[in-house]
This record gives structure tokens, sequence and C-alpha cells, in this order.
């Protein structure tokens, strides 16, 4: 594809402000467009932590046709990259402590959708080339409820940039009561049906399912499931109307952050063929946990959202078989209260094999990939998964389930797959007790019995390549339908 304008539309972007995935992904794809020749920038609100830590941000413009005269637009480089960056400005909205979506108390923001619209509105006067910066994107690259509002906005204007709307993750629509319609002065042809309405209420998310150019997600086979009734969060109907125009392009990740040969977050570096670094990481990581530092027992890590997609709720149910068969679990997580609790009760009882750490670390996220034999993602649906392809990267076999990217990204250790060298973890398709137990079981067996075998695994997983190399040319491609289909 030819060189062409694109704005990247997000919530968060590591490292300025971090919740999950997502912002791994706008931290790093947008890098790898401008490796492919493209003149890609990112667009975020201005929350002040993202003020905090941006470096040399200056004044971009003040004005934006169908904003606010107090929206203002600031610009300066994503960390670590060459990447224009833009922060839209609105202090009553963004400039206030706890996290992106939810307040310090973990609640939703009351004004979230006043929040979203603004931004929506500040994207979209950038995307019309109406902010003073003359500069016209030629394709707006929209992700999450967030900023699902930006194509149903830009829909009407005929020389609008083409729109991608790109699906992280279904179960989160950004649902608001039919009041805020009005009260956020929406244009009254995107009500109904056909628009941002959804059982009576108002869908953030539809913004970008009806109106984008093109929509994608981020696996191929989380692609298919959304158009299901069990993945589709009721709207498999609408994504199987415009399924011609939905596509499962597998996330990459990024090996400058993710590496545990050159991770300044982890004490002892190793490679594939330096592996003496990763069993001093394991004694570090019983350390920091305050599990006893003994080499025998499996060490399984598991780092992530505590909410119910990640099925938390197995991995509870499979503790006393972990204790009884003498395996240590280190868990780093947050949200949910009830999984907490639950959580933290498990380490009270079983402070020998059982270690959580409540809260938001990257360092020690980075030390649970390096330190843990084997990580645990045993999630009810997962669009893609970052934290399996981590683990790959750092020797720590995952234990997952056939779902989403997870099915996308592991190979399952069955004879056959470990006979032609494939196998790269241990899949299960259950979400049971059973199902996860039956597939820790495997691996804690090999781990014990089959040195060999279990070499194997670590060798094979370190070698996947999933760096967004392939991944950033099928966005190149889903650019271009998108420029046939707004023409069409
Ligand atoms: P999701 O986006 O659904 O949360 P992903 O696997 O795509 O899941 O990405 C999660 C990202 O967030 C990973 O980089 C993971 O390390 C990080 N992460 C999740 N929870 C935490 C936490 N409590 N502390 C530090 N990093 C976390
Ligand atoms: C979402 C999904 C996760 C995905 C991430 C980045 O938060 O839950 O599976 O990896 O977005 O695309």
């Amino acid at each position: 594809m030819s060189s062409h304008n694109i704005l990247f539309v997000t919530s968060e972007v590591y490292p300025l402000i971090k919740t999950g995935g997502l912002a791994d992904v706008a931290g790093s794809l947008p890098a790898a467009l401008k490796g492919q020749s493209q003149d890609v920038r990112v667009i975020m609100p201005a929350y002040r932590e993202a003020m905090r830590k941006a470096e040399k941000l200056g004044f971009a413009s003040f004005r934006m046709e169908g904003v606010p005269e107090t929206v203002r637009l600031l610009e300066g480089r994503l960390p670590g990259t060459t990447v224009r960056l833009y922060l839209v400005d609105s202090p009553p909205h963004f400039d206030r402590p706890g996290g992106p979506y939810v307040d310090p108390d973990g609640h939703d923001w009351a004004d979230n959708a006043e929040r979203f619209a603004l931004f929506a509105r500040a994207v979209t006067a950038v995307a019309l080339n109406k902010a003073e910066l003359d500069w016209q994107p030629d394709i707006v690259h929209c992700n999450d409820w967030q900023s699902g509002l930006v194509p149903a906005l830009l829909a009407p204007y005929p020389k609008r940039p083409a729109s991608v709307f790109t699906v992280h993750n279904l179960a989160y629509h950004g649902f608001f009561e039919a009041t805020k319609f009005h009260s956020l002065k929406l244009p009254s042809h995107l009500w109904g049906v056909d628009g941002l309405e959804f059982h009576g209420g108002l869908s953030f998310i539809k913004g970008g399912l009806v109106f984008a150019d093109m929509i994608s997600t981020v696996s191929p086979t989380y692609a298919e499931e959304i158009r299901t009734p069990h993945f589709g969060h009721g709207l498999d109907g609408l994504l199987n109307h415009r399924a011609e125009r939905l596509m499962g392009i597998l996330n990459g990740v990024d090996y400058k952050q993710w590496d545990p040969a050159k991770d300044p977050h982890v004490k002892y570096s190793y490679d594939a063929h330096h592996m003496v670094g990763k069993a001093r990481n394991k004694q570090q990581l019983q350390a920091q946990f305050g599990l006893p530092q003994r080499t025998s027992p499996p060490l399984l890590g598991l780092v992530g959202r505590l909410a119910e997609q990640k099925g938390i709720d197995l991995v509870l149910s499979i503790i006393p078989e972990l204790v009884k068969h003498d395996v240590q679990l280190a868990i780093l997580g947050s949200g949910d209260k009830h999984i907490q609790t639950e959580l933290q009760q498990a380490a009270k009882l079983y402070p020998e094999h059982i270690a959580v750490h409540i809260g938001f670390s990257e360092p020690l996220a980075h030390q649970i990939e390096a330190g843990a034999d084997m990580f645990l993602m045993p999630s009810r649906f997962e669009p893609c998964g970052l934290n399996q392809i981590y683990s790959l990267r750092y020797g720590t076999v995952p234990i997952v389930r056939r779902t989403g990217g997870l099915a996308d990204t592991v190979v399952d250790a069955s004879d056959e797959n470990i006979a032609r060298k494939a196998a790269t973890g241990f899949v299960f398709t259950h979400a049971t007790h059973d199902g996860l137990w039956g597939a820790a079981q495997r691996a804690i067996a090999v781990f014990r019995g089959q040195p060999q075998v279990w070499q194997q695994l670590i060798a094979n997983g370190m070698r996947q390549d999933f760096s967004w190399k392939q991944s950033a040319k099928h966005y190149l491609e889903l650019y271009q339908l998108a420029l046939e289909k707004r023409q069409s």
C-alpha cells in the first residue's frame, strides 16, 4: 500500500496510561505502521497521568470546529518512538486522579458518556482537518467503545476519511441511558436500531459497528466467535449483517518491551540458549511473593484483570488440587473486589503455595513472566490475549483455554504435536474445574516426569515470532479495503 495518513484513536496507550492489552497494542502498532512508511498519528484524551508521563508537550491547536473553545489539542511524541501524539485536553473531563474509565474506588466515572463524546467530537474535527493542523488523515482507525462515536459522527461528510473500527473486547459496549443521547446533543438521525440505539439505550460501540467502513477484531477465531450468540453480547446479528466487512487480525507484540534477554525489569537475563537466568528469576519471584524458595514445585504465574472474562473462578476451583500436588501459584491482578477477596483468602489459607499481589505493576508483570514455569490463562473468552504470547517468549509454558486468540497462538502438547516439535503449551476446551485441572495435570506431569519434552516445549515457544511485522501488513490491507468501501 502506498503511504497514507492514519489517525489512530485510542483511550489508552503504553507507556502513558494502561489498564490492559489495548494500551500495549496502541503503544506498538502505530510504530510498526510507521515502519511500513505510513504517516500515523495517535490521538488520546489528556488524562492527568498521561500528561505527567508525556515528554515535551506543545500546543497543537486551540480551536476545533464543533468542539467547545475551552478544549485544546496538545502535541508530543509517543515515548520511545517517532510517532506523533495528540492529546485532547479538557481539564474538567480528563484532569483528575484515578483511571481512564473508573474513579479511585473502581466505579465507572459518572460522566463517561460526556467524556468520550467530547473526545469523539475532537477526533472528528481532526479527522475532517478542522483542527488547525493542516493535516488530513486518509484513514481514521478507532478502537473499542470509547472511540465508537467517531465513525458515526463522520458518516454524513462526503469528503471524510475512511473509517476502521477495531473491537478489542465486545463485552464492553459503552452503554448509557437513552436520555444521554439527547443531553449529548447527538445528531437525531443517529437514533434508532439502525443507529446507536440498543435495547432502548445508547450504545457507543454501535457507532463503530454500524458506521465504520471496515471492522476488525484482534484474532481470527474471535472474529468467528463474535458472530455467534454465545460470544456476541447481543451484537452477533449486526456483525453477521456486516460480516463482509469484518476481519480478524491477530495482535502482534513488542519484543523490545517483552524479551527476557533485554528486559530491564528482569534481574537475570536469559535467552533460549542460556536459560540459567530463568531458574534464578524463579527464586527471586518466590522471594518477592513470600513463597518458599524451592526448586521442585512447579511455579504457576497469572497476571490479569480480575474480571469474569479471565476465568479466575476456575483457578480458585483448582487451588486444593494445586496444593495437594505441591504446586506454587503467584498471582498479580486487580479488578473485581469479590474475586480479590477470594484470592486473598486462598493465599491466607495456603501461604506455602498460593501468593497474591493485588494491584497494577508493570515490573511485577514482567517478573512473573520471567520467573514462573507455567502461565495460567483459562479465559472464558479472550479476543486475543497478550500474556500468553509474552509467556511463549519468556519460556513460561502457557496453560490456556481454546478460545479467541488463545486458540490461535498456543499449540497443545498432544502426542502428535510433541512428536512434530510444534507443541508450545497446554490447551483445554471446557470452562470447568475438570477442564482446567485436566490441562494443569498434564502440564505438571510433563514438568516432573519428562524433562526433555518440557525443554522442547520451552524451546518451541521461545522460537515463535508474533512481532507486528505480519499483522501490520494485514492492517494495511484492512485500510485499503476501507478506502475502497468508502467509495462504493
Ligand atoms: P486484557 O486486555 O483483556 O486485559 P491482554 O492479555 O490482552 O488482556 O493484556 C493485558 C495486559 O495488561 C498485559 O500487558 C498484562 O501484563 C497487563 N496487565 C494486566 N493486569 C495487570 C496488572 N495487575 N499489573 C500489571 N500489568 C497487568
Ligand atoms: C482486550 C482483550 C484482549 C486483547 C486486548 C488487546 O482487552 O480482552 O484479549 O488482547 O484487548 O487487543
